[in-house]
């Protein structure tokens, strides 16, 4: 009876680690995303600005301005139509988090 419930409880135990990934995967979906924004903003290389330590909500205004053509672009303008909310939301938080260089 009492291994039973020790089986069970590990079941439980471990059903709830198999869980964990998805959360990993979330943070992984806005490195990658972002790894599309570093052919520009990498590192100062091309001239465009690093987008390193930039906070969140920095980001996702300057996302939502180009978008809806408050804030005048050269390029943003076009890109930023092709990100969903969701998506600026992962891509800024990924960005928020590195340091700045
Ligand atoms: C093809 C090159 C290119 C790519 C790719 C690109 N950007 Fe940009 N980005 C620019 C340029 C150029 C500017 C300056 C504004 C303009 O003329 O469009 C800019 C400006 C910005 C700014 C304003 C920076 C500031 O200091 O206020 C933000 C924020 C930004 N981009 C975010 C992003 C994000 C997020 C991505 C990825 C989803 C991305 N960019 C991808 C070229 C690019």
């Amino acid at each position: 009876m009492n291994k039973m419930r020790v089986t069970l409880l590990s079941t439980a135990l471990l059903g709830g680690a198999l869980t964990l990934p998805a959360a990993a995967e979330d943070a992984n979906l806005g490195r990658n995303l972002a790894a599309t924004c570093v052919t520009c903003h990498g590192k100062g290389t091309t001239g465009t600005g690093t987008l390193d330590g930039m906070p969140k909500s920095q980001l996702t205004q300057a996302m939502k301005d180009f978008k809806s053509g408050a804030r005048p672009a050269t390029l943003m303008h076009q890109l930023s139509k092709g990100y969903t909310e969701q998506q600026v939301e992962s891509i800024a938080q990924y960005f928020s988090q590195q340091k700045a260089k």
